[in-house]
């Protein structure tokens, strides 16, 4: 192959490698047995001559691997992650280094993982389970896990985008649950499809599902019953919730997180939960990944798992796909090329799976 492009791990499926192939380059994929690279791993790793490079969101890529990949002569490097939040593009633009990720494929698949998040916290699975396999069931009791409905109630959804809007499209039509939303873009679609549904309940007689777009973050945590935070993490959602945020909320609320750790200021979360136990979390992302913050993991009213909300064979082949074209795209200069600020997906959901 002419060109050199560095994988930092190993991803699912093979399309991806057969693409870069296929164009010409040779893939060096890290097999490194430590989970996360340094930044002096990922600098030996790029070398003397590297085209292009497709890391992961657990990567610091700023100025250092920046300036190492531009002076390998690099074109592109490639998040395999819709988030962002551990790139510096402003230092990947000063080394004309493009940058890109790979939203789309992931919507579904993360809206899916905030439901069954959503569910199993509603219903208490987690903790149900552990009681099961502890051997502690001996007989059917009335008071035993009981959870709540969720029809009826209300989804409160933080940042309307690609997932915070199909995921509130599953608890609406899937649950009969109301929605509130907040963003700073009007998501009319959403709204259009609230509205439809909610007639089509109505002419077959049932209580309809109603929407509303709140014009403070604060009004869905007053309000809702189930939130789910789907903003990008950036300066201003750093604790978006907060001490004071907790507070707002019910006292028998559902929190989800499938966003980035940091959203949530986690110390504060653990204290809540501690004085609030009908409250309940669902949490896919952590503040100081792969760190829980003391205490979390012992709270009953927690569900955590590892960061797995883009974790479907589907969606992982396809971000894969979606990185390695990004890369090539810049390399060879085809009109693939999907970046932060332009984001233009080359497959989507629709699109089939990857073979
Ligand atoms: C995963 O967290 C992603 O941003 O794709
Ligand atoms: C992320 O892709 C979002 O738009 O919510």
């Amino acid at each position: 192959g002419k060109y050199r492009v560095v994988s930092t791990k190993p991803m699912p499926g093979t399309r991806w490698i057969n693409l870069l192939i296929e164009q010409d380059c040779r893939v060096e994929i890290c097999t490194e047995k430590k989970t996360i690279l340094s930044v002096e791993d990922i600098v030996a790793l790029i070398g003397e001559k590297c085209d292009g490079v497709i890391g992961q969101l657990t990567e610091d890529w700023g100025e250092v691997l920046f300036s190492a990949l531009s002076r390998a002569g690099g074109k592109a490097f490639s998040n395999m992650a819709v988030g962002y939040n551990n790139v510096d593009v402003n230092a990947a633009n000063k080394y004309g280094i493009a940058v890109g990720n790979t939203p789309g494929v992931l919507t579904e698949t993360t809206a899916e993982l905030a439901a069954s998040l959503s569910l199993a916290a509603a219903r208490r699975i987690v903790e149900a389970d552990e009681f099961m396999r502890a051997g502690r069931y001996d007989g059917w009791l009335p008071n035993l896990f009981v959870g709540n409905l969720l029809k009826g109630q209300t989804v409160g959804v933080i940042g309307a985008g690609r997932i915070g809007s199909a995921y509130a499209r599953m608890m609406v039509e899937g649950f009969k649950m109301n929605l509130i939303y907040f963003d700073l873009y009007q998501s009319t679609r959403l709204e259009k499809f609230v509205t439809a549904y909610g007639e089509f309940l109505k002419a077959n007689g049932e209580v309809p599902v109603t929407w509303r777009r709140a014009s403070s973050m604060d009004e869905v945590l007053r309000e809702a019953d189930v939130i789910s935070l789907h903003p990008v993490l950036d300066k201003t959602t750093f604790h978006l919730v907060n001490k004071e945020s907790l507070k707002a909320m019910k006292k028998d609320a559902i929190l989800i997180n499938c966003s980035r750790g940091p959203v949530i200021d986690e110390a504060a979360l653990v204290e809540h939960l501690k004085e609030n136990p009908m409250f309940r979390v669902g949490l896919d992302v952590f503040e100081d990944e792969p760190y829980m913050k003391p205490g979390l993991a012992d709270m009953k009213n927690a569900i955590i798992v590892p960061h797995i909300a883009s974790a479907s064979k589907w969606t992982r082949e396809g971000m894969a796909t979606l990185a390695a074209l990004n890369v090539l795209g810049k390399i060879k200069q085809y009109p693939v090329w999907a970046d932060p600020n332009r984001v233009e997906p080359f497959l989507d959901e629709n699109t089939p799976p990857p073979a």
